[in-house]
Formats: C-alpha cells, structure tokens, sequence
C-alpha cells in the first residue's frame, strides 16, 4: 500500500456459490475470529438471494463488515426481468457493488459504456462502486495490458468529477489470473496497478489518482497476499476462491491488518 492514509481494502468475491445457511456458517465462524484494523476496509459480496441476510447476520454477529452486490441494473426501476436496482441494493443496506467484472464482460456481454452508466448509478444512489478491469491472455501476450487497461479505465469513468472518482474503488484483475491459481507476479500487478494510477492522474488529477484505492484481483491466497498487500500501488484484493472459507478470509484480514500496522510504525 502506497500510503497510509489509503489504507487496505479486502473485498471477497463470493461469485455464485453459497446457500443462505452456508452465507450464515461463513459470518458465524468470521465473529470468531475477525482481525480488525480502523484502515482495513473488510467486505464480502454475496449473491442477489443471499445480501439481506449477510447484512442482518452481520449486525447480529456485530462484526465490521461491509456487504457489496456483484452487480447492478443501471436504471432505476422498470421493465427489465431479472435485474436488480441500486434502490433495491439500498433497501437491504447493501453498501456497493462489483460492476464490470471480467465474468460480465464475457458471459453478459457488459461493455465500458454498460460499466459507465451502473458507475454513475451506483455513485448517484450512494453505493460504492468497485470497478473491474483487466487484461485477456491473448491481449497479455499482444502486449496490449496497458493499453487495455487505460481504455477499460478512462471509458468507465466517462463523465465522473474527479471528486467521484476519487471515492471509487478499481480493482485490476488479469483475467488469465482468475481461479486457475496463476497469480499475477507481485512487481508486475504493482506495475499494472501503477498504470492505472497514472491514468487516472492524467485524467483527474494527482489528488484524485492518489485517494483512489486500486486493488489486485486473481489468485489472492494468504500465502502470496503479503506480497502483494505490501506493495506501493496496491491497496488491497478483490478475492474469489479464499474469500469463502471464513478462516482463509480472516487470515487475508489479519495480513492487511500487519501491513497496515508496518507501513504506521514505518510512518513514526
Ligand atoms: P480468484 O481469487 O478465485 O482467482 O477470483 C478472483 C476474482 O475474480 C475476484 O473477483
């Protein structure tokens, strides 16, 4: 993590997996042992079926936790069977959501342009977008990441002050890197991760590129987080498969909390 002040954001992705007991055993078992840190933003962000009763499991367990959807309709309300609206998120306290992950982007056809419009939603209806970008194989090996990157950057956050984009969350996450357990080495998601803040810096400026969190995402795992969670341009992990044991989950949250705890001692 880059600076203090950023701290570190660790946000499990629970993809479609869980019932609402599993979602309940996970919450339950995490009140066990929940390493907290004022500067480590913990969420976790379950299926649709399963957000009211993570939100209420969680006040009851009295854990701090924040709960994110893993998408979001960019219209209000109407006629479109089988979305979910960011009202509707907020009406169950949910407090952000995943918007452009690469699974939507391949399967759900989700465009830059789709991905601009749910991030003004959700910053319009008061719920934290995390952004998701990132690079194919085949565009690594044509050496287009940057390239890549920049444009699914810069195109999502179409039209955004630089005060908003300043609040968001983007997470890089390669997309070759994603549950086939090949993490992105730790300099190069640093690098990418530093692109991203460059861009931003160019586009919004310096105080905007420095206050917005960039996460890594794809193969995050307790044994290669520390790693990862040190360097300067990443500040935290979007993650999938080792978010959905409560005890790989709380041992990510206890290396957030260490680094944390380093880079303030490192500051005195
Ligand atoms: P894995 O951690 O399972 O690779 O998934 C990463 C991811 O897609 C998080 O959104």
């Amino acid at each position: 993590m880059a600076n203090a002040t950023r701290g570190l954001f660790i946000a499990g992705n629970w993809k479609m997996f869980k019932t609402n007991t599993e979602a309940r055993q996970f919450v339950l078992e995490l009140a066990q042992n929940n390493p907290t840190h004022p500067q480590v933003d913990a969420w976790v962000a379950p299926s649709f079926t399963l957000l009211a009763g993570t939100v209420s499991n969680i006040q009851q367990a009295g854990i701090r936790l924040n709960v994110a959807a893993q998408n979001v309709e960019s219209a209000l309300e109407g006629a479109f069977t089988g979305e979910v609206s960011a009202k509707q998120l907020k009406d169950v306290n949910v407090a952000g959501v995943i918007i452009g992950h690469s699974e939507r982007r391949s399967y759900y056809n989700e465009t830059n342009a789709s991905v601009n419009a749910k991030t003004k939603t959700a910053l319009a209806q008061g719920l934290l977008p995390i952004v998701c970008v990132g690079e194919t194989l085949a565009e690594r090996e044509a050496e287009q990441t940057d390239t890549v990157v920049t444009a699914q950057t810069l195109e999502g956050l179409v039209d955004l002050t630089p005060q908003q984009v300043a609040t968001i969350v983007i997470a890089y996450e390669p997309v070759w890197a994603i549950g086939t357990g090949k993490v992105c080495e730790t300099p190069e998601a640093n690098r990418v991760c530093g692109v991203i803040r460059q861009v931003l810096a160019e586009q919004f400026g310096d105080v905007t590129a420095q206050a917005v969190r960039i996460l890594y995402g794809g193969s995050m795992k307790p044994d290669n987080a520390e790693g990862l969670l040190g360097s300067s341009d990443i500040d935290g992990g979007l993650i999938g498969g080792a978010s959905l044991q409560a005890d790989s989950f709380a041992q990510l949250l206890a290396i957030a909390k260490t680094t944390v705890e380093k880079l303030e001692t490192a500051r005195v």
